[in-house]
């Protein structure tokens, strides 16, 4: 086994500011706002896997079956001897790629970018250990500052799964996607995951299961700030509301204040009101329509190969190389 490389860009200190600064600024906002990448503490994760598996919360099971359905192809058209997977967690669909590519006789590394450190450890030792002869180069750090540090060369197909681009507004949806062009090289090719648009009522259940574990999950963000930055967010005291702006195609996540309540963060020396049935969002989630997804990946220079969605048309897995 060829023991694992890691290189660390967030350090305890940055993690810190940057979520002090989220949470000054959100909670100064009108409406106020929370942004998802704090709900991931280690009970998050933990729910999101739940949600994961909860019979409503049907993504994961389409990606799933279409990486499953297509991932010689995938493997075929990338020509990659390299993966590098952007919020690569537990790196639980990334078997099915490197066993394609593995059995291409071109398998030589696997890069996962996640920003939890404890987490991408796990998974690159795991990942090691499985695949002999792999060299896992792992990156901590976050993909809004961080791209520019994954390692180059080899034929890489650069994953962005599950959805997660969905969380994106669309501004910072355009930059993220420049920014993964921008370290593209000629050869490489990027594999994205999307959620699709659907009947509403079908949008809603997925994000409200009668288990309760999203309003869990969508609640785990408060507790994230009682502990890291000293406040004293009643959970019960917040509900969980799921909406679609029909407008913009996102699921939003909102957390309804039950009572009129004031909120003290010892960590950022505020004091917040909340109006009873003031709604915080804590979440989008944006939902795609296939035809789109071409023209915004032109946008930023990347060409769009091939597009495959699950039997029933709920997700789509997009294949797109540099231009030129
Ligand atoms: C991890 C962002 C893809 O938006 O579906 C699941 C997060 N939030 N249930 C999504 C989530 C509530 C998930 N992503």
């Amino acid at each position: 086994m060829i023991e694992p490389e890691i290189d660390i860009h967030l350090d305890p200190f940055w993690i810190d500011q940057a979520l002090r600064s989220d949470v000054a600024e959100g909670l100064a906002s009108q409406p106020k706002e929370l942004p998802p990448k704090w709900f991931y503490d280690d009970r998050g994760s933990n729910l999101f896997d739940q949600i994961t598996r909860l019979p409503d919360y049907y993504p994961t099971r389409r990606e799933r079956e279409i990486l499953e359905r297509e991932v010689d192809v995938i493997a075929e058209r990338s020509g990659a001897d390299t993966v590098v997977e952007l919020g690569s967690g537990t790196s639980e669909k990334t078997r099915i790629v490197l066993d394609a590519l593995a059995a291409t006789g071109r398998l030589w590394r696997y890069v996962p970018f996640d920003n939890s450190e404890a987490t991408l450890r796990a998974a690159a030792a795991d990942l090691a250990a499985a695949y002999e002869g792999l060299a896992v180069h792992g990156v901590v750090g976050d993909f809004e500052h961080h791209m520019g540090h994954i390692p180059h060369g080899g034929c890489r197909l650069i994953m962005l799964l599950g959805g997660t681009i969905g969380n994106f507004p669309p501004a910072r949806r355009k930059d993220f996607l420049a920014s993964v062009a921008d370290t593209m090289a000629p050869g490489d090719t990027f594999l994205l995951g999307f959620d699709l648009v659907k009947d509403h009522d079908r949008l809603i259940a997925a994000y409200d299961d009668p288990a309760g574990v999203t309003a869990a999950f969508n609640r785990n963000v408060l507790s994230v700030i009682n502990h890291r930055l000293d406040a004293d967010f009643d959970l019960e005291q917040f509900e969980h509301e799921v909406s679609f702006d029909v407008e913009e195609e996102w699921i939003e996540m909102w957390l309804l204040s039950r009572r009129p309540q004031r909120v003290t963060i010892g960590g950022l020396g505020l004091a917040v009101d909340f109006a009873q049935g003031e709604r915080m969002r804590t979440e989008i989630s944006a939902k795609f329509r296939s035809e789109n997804i071409g023209p915004e990946l032109a946008s930023v220079g990347l060409a769009m190969e091939q597009l495959w969605t699950d039997a029933q048309g709920d997700y789509a897995l997009v294949l797109s190389r540099m231009v030129g």
